[in-house]
């Protein structure tokens, strides 16, 4: 019954400050099978970025990034590539952001934009902002974020040598997979719900699907930033289940290579609904809800 009896979570917006050091793998300390690992360079340049992220503290300023040649050819293939399959393949809410983001945010093809111009466009739309992160959060303190609507989100960008898929989140990950949706209200109140359902987090925000007419789309992230698994999800070689949160939750995924199978929502509107009366067939000895005025979680009881 009592609060106290909870590993410590935070209550205020500020206290995200202090995950800055719970990082479970640092940027600059590659795995061996990550195309950056033999290059140097590209290690050193990851080291520069975890400091920022490192060194950061809410309410200053996201430091501004400037790119190298190679970064930005990385990210133009990206961003070309993606573009041309998302009239096709991502959803509707997701084209519809995407021209703002190109006339307010300096989306182009020959610029990586900066995540505090993002930041900045994202509060004004749904109250959602970034903060940059040095490596992986736990998906405890990842989806804690996601409570006071603040988005941790990556600023270096993936290895020149692989632009189509990379094992980790990225620059182009968060701003061509995630910022669209972000800036959506309905999508962000359900993004917001996803406290401590990580698995359903992975198969919704990450790697779902939803309905539009006859056709499927794509709306998850991780969709969304790789071209490769961006074609892939929409042929028939993987398996498509509806999204039902009680299998959903319990499913099993790989991490570092395409999904073996995606879960289809009908709408937000019913993924959001379905993710309320789930979430409340969780056990809880008490509830919490949002104070946006204070940007304060508060505890009631039950
Ligand atoms: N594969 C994604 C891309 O190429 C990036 C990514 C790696 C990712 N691991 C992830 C996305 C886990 C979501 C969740 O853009
Ligand atoms: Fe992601």
């Amino acid at each position: 019954k009592n609060p106290s009896s909870m590993p410590w979570f935070p209550r205020s917006i500020q206290e995200l400050d202090r995950f800055a050091n719970q990082i479970l793998s640092y940027g600059a300390e590659l795995d061996a099978d990550h195309p950056g690992f033999k290059d140097p360079v590209y290690r050193a340049r990851r080291k520069e970025f975890a400091d920022i992220a490192y060194n950061y503290r809410h309410g200053q300023p996201i430091p501004r990034v400037t790119y190298t040649e190679e970064e930005k050819k990385t990210w133009g293939t990206v961003f070309r590539e993606l573009k041309s399959l998302y009239p096709t393949h991502a959803c509707y809410e997701h084209n519809h952001v995407f021209p703002l983001l190109e006339k307010y945010c300096g989306y182009r093809e020959d610029n990586i934009p900066q995540l505090e111009d993002i930041s900045n466009f994202l509060q004004s739309c749904t109250g959602f902002r970034l903060r940059p992160v040095a490596g992986l959060l736990s998906s405890r303190d990842f989806l804690a974020g996601l409570a006071f609507r603040v988005f941790h989100s990556t600023q270096y960008i993936r290895h020149s040598s692989k632009p189509m898929y990379t094992p980790e989140p990225d620059i182009c990950h968060e701003l061509l997979g995630h910022v669209p949706l972000f800036a959506d209200p309905s999508f962000a109140q359900f993004s917001q719900r996803h406290w401590r359902l990580s698995k359903v987090y992975w198969f919704t925000v990450e790697f779902g699907l939803c309905k539009e007419g006859d056709s499927l789309k794509a709306y998850g992230a991780g969709l969304l930033s790789s071209f490769g698994e961006l074609q892939y999800c929409l042929s028939s070689k993987p398996e498509i289940q509806p999204l039902v949160l009680e299998k959903t939750s319990v499913q099993k995924y790989p991490v570092t290579e395409f999904q073996p199978i995606y879960y289809v929502a009908e709408s937000f509107k019913d993924a959001k609904e379905k993710l309320r009366k789930f979430a409340q067939t969780i056990p809880r000895p008490f509830s919490v809800r949002y104070n946006p005025y204070t940007q304060r979680i508060e505890v009631l009881d039950n």
